[in-house]
């Protein structure tokens, strides 16, 4: 059997997409300027345009640490503030990327038990920053993730909410959107609607969990920001010189809004698992809203799945409660995957 049917460890198990390897192999050909001044790049920004119905800047790096740090870099100055998440992978998955490209900045962290911020949350640690002036870093952006860690989805409602107290505070915001297409799919409106129409001012748009081989990109969606991208990029080392190559996935993903068509199908099979997990009497963390299905997994239920070799990763919780794990489907799942694995899992189990 294939290994990767029995992975629900992540969404970035999964292979790349044909259509991204057709795109690759379709652009592998003759002489092309390089570092972005080709045919690909340039489609890439008006295929963007179209597709956010706005003008932006986009620029193409080769993975999500790169697209946040970036970004973040770009919003901030060095004595600034990022308030984040706690969760959030940029506080606690990127060996402190955003940090570093940013020359100093400090991620300052908020809670909540679903992964989501709320407006109201804010006013008191800025209230707090403004009060000690230069001995507080600067407030100065906020970051968020749509879809978050904890596999919710921020509504629209919502998010406008967040973003116009950021900016009333004077905060610019940016959105980690590894998983922005799985958000998308799950509200049901627009890009533009999911982003900068509810004030998001930069995006990490994430491609590679979603069947690209490697590709994300950040977009600006105030095009001022954008400035000092290029140079940042380029000192980071994340400037590739045969730039077609991440174009063409970005491209390919646009393109028939494939992006879209795998996030409905990973959203799809997280659903379908959830139904099934739920139906056996076991127990969800989390709403389902995405791809990511938090579960409360007894110790011998892991161990029986693992045991016919059912990958997936155990997941944090307060002491004192059952144990959980974390099951992440991905574009190319199909039904029978995950009844494979619901079928592996006893009535009796929860
Ligand atoms: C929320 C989130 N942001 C960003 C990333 C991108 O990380 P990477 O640098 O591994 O591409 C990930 C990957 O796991 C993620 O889950």
């Amino acid at each position: 059997m294939n290994p990767r049917r029995r992975s629900f460890a992540s969404d970035n198990v999964a292979p790349a997409a044909p259509e991204i390897i057709a795109a690759l192999s379709r652009v592998n050909t003759g002489t092309v300027h390089s570092y972005g001044d080709d045919p690909e790049t340039r489609r890439l920004a008006a295929l963007a345009q179209e597709t956010f119905e706005c003008e932006l800047v986009i620029h193409p790096v080769a993975t999500g640490t790169a697209a946040n740090s970036l970004a973040l870099a770009s919003l901030v100055p060095p004595f600034g503030a990022v308030y984040c998440h706690e969760l959030a992978h940029i506080n606690t998955d990127e060996c402190g990327a955003p940090e570093f490209f940013s020359g100093g900045a400090k991620l300052l962290t908020l809670g909540s038990p679903n992964g989501k911020l709320a407006a109201p949350q804010l006013a008191a640690p800025i209230a707090h920053a403004r009060e000690m002036g230069v001995h507080h870093v600067l407030p100065a952006a906020l970051s968020i993730s749509q879809a978050t860690e904890w596999g919710t989805v921020y509504r629209r409602d919502e998010l406008t909410a967040l973003a116009a107290a950021a900016h009333e505070h004077g905060l610019k915001v940016h959105m980690d959107g590894a998983r922005f297409a799985n958000a998308v799919a799950h509200l049901k409106c627009s890009p533009a609607e999911a982003s900068w129409k509810c004030g998001v001012d930069a995006l990490s748009f994430g491609a590679t969990k979603n069947g690209a081989l490697a590709a994300e990109a950040v977009i600006f969606f105030t095009p001022d920001l954008a400035r000092e991208f290029e140079l940042r990029r380029k000192r980071a080392g994340h400037l590739w010189s045969k730039m077609r190559f991440l174009s063409a996935q970005l491209n390919a993903c646009f393109e028939n809004e494939l992006w879209l068509r795998h996030a409905r199908q990973a959203n799809a099979m997280a659903a379908r698992l959830a139904e099934g997990l739920r139906k056996r009497g076991i127990a969800l963390l989390q709403p389902v809203e995405a791809n990511e299905v938090f579960a409360a997994f007894p110790a011998k239920l892991s161990a029986a799945l693992r045991s016919q070799e059912f990958e997936f990763y155990d997941w944090p919780v307060p002491a004192g409660s059952s144990p959980a794990v974390r099951l992440v489907t991905a574009y190319d799942m199909v039904s029978d995957d995950v009844d494979a694995l619901l079928a592996a899992i006893p009535a009796s189990s929860a």
